[in-house]
């Protein structure tokens, strides 16, 4: 059953004629529905932590575009709460948390993530699995350490995540000891997700490229290829895309080392020159810029025509090059699936 849905073909190293597509941030504000549905959520996380609403808002992209995947709704921040620091979102303002400053601050979060926590999670994914069309996968996800890290030293979107950065140079001990924290909650959290329906999973390495090369390798690659060596042995069947956004020349060689099935690509990185580095047996993700997809008409169509030629004859899935956008037109939305599945 499971190897009819495209993108899972795809997964399986198959290039398939018809890209396969999803959109990164596929459920949210670019959606009338989604801002309907969340006003019925007192805040952003009531909304992740309501299977009934989150179930909702997963599938809404899918009902009004045939996508052929759905994420789960959630955040990667749920894992830094089911950690024990406490995550607020403010309205236009993104994501507060309660900085970590020192040891003091690691020592009291909880050890171990809280799986009963995340057990609404869990609960949605069941129901999103129940409701998906036959030929729709759908994906798990959480951040990579390196990226949810990155916002529990900072508390809050940066620029350039600079205070995790530096901590990280300053006490190295304690950032390998919250890294290490973050590897083994990862991997019991994205096991249950694949246990409760997720056919396959994402890791978004958002703030990868933010690293100096020795950085990368030991607080974004090594962690990433520790979780995906430890669901390898949990769960060898399901297939896992990482995403390490900005990592540039260091690709080729992360999706050596990490391992992954499939390389997720950000909006700078050529095609063809990425279908020239990348070992043949990764499937690649992407990556058109989100920005294209607002601006529509003959832009989005030349871009969408490089992407298609960059990666011709490889097994690709297509998707942006990072989140869509809020002011994303609908319309735009039609017009890149019309270019995508010009028979349907
Ligand atoms: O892709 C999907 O449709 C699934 C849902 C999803 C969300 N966040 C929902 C969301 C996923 C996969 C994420 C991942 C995520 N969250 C990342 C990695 C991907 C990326 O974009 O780089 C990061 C860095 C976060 C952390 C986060 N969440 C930030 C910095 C913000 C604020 C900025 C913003 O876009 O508002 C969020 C909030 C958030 N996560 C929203 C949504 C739909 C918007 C909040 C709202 O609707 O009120």
């Amino acid at each position: 059953m499971a190897a009819n849905k495209p993108l899972l073909r795809v997964l399986n190293g198959e290039a398939l004629s018809t890209t396969p597509v999803w959109l990164m941030r596929q459920a949210g504000r670019y959606l009338t529905e989604y801002k309907q549905t969340r006003l019925k959520a007192r805040s952003f996380l009531d909304l992740c932590y309501n299977p009934k609403l989150a179930a909702e808002v997963t599938l809404q992209p899918i009902r009004r575009f045939h996508f052929d995947a759905a994420i789960i709704f959630s955040d990667i921040l749920v894992v830094p709460d089911a950690f024990g620091q406490k995550v607020d979102f403010e309205s236009g303002e993104g994501p507060r948390l309660q900085p970590i400053i020192g040891a003091d601050d690691l020592k009291a979060l909880r050890e171990t993530i809280d799986l009963d926590h995340l057990s609404p999670v869990f609960e949605a994914i069941q129901l999103v699995k129940q409701a998906l069309p036959a030929k729709t996968a759908l994906i798990g996800f959480c951040g990579a350490p390196w990226t949810v890290a990155s916002y529990m030293i900072a508390g809050r979107g940066t620029p350039d995540q600079a205070p995790a950065r530096l901590f990280a140079y300053r006490n190295p001990d304690i950032f390998a000891a919250l890294i290490e924290r973050l590897i083994e909650g990862s991997v019991v959290y994205l096991s249950r997700q694949i246990e409760a329906g997720a056919d396959c999973i994402q890791i978004f390495d958002s703030w990868a490229g933010a690293l100096a090369p020795a950085e990368f390798e030991r607080w974004a690659l090594d962690p990433v290829r520790r979780i995906i060596a430890a669901l390898r042995i949990r769960h060898p069947r399901t297939k896992i895309i990482a995403f390490p956004r900005g990592a540039g020349l260091a690709l080729a060689g992360y999706a050596a080392q990490t391992g992954t099935d499939a390389l997720g690509l950000d909006t700078s990185v050529d095609p063809a020159s990425a279908a020239a580095v990348i070992p043949s047996n990764v499937v690649l993700q992407g990556n058109l810029d989100p920005l294209a997809l607002i601006a529509g008409g003959e832009p989005l169509g030349e871009a969408v025509a490089k992407i298609q030629a960059g990666f011709r004859g490889r097994p690709h899935i297509f998707n942006l090059g990072h989140g869509i956008l809020p002011e994303t037109p609908l319309d735009n939305v039609e017009a890149l699936l019309a270019l995508l599945r010009p028979e349907a």
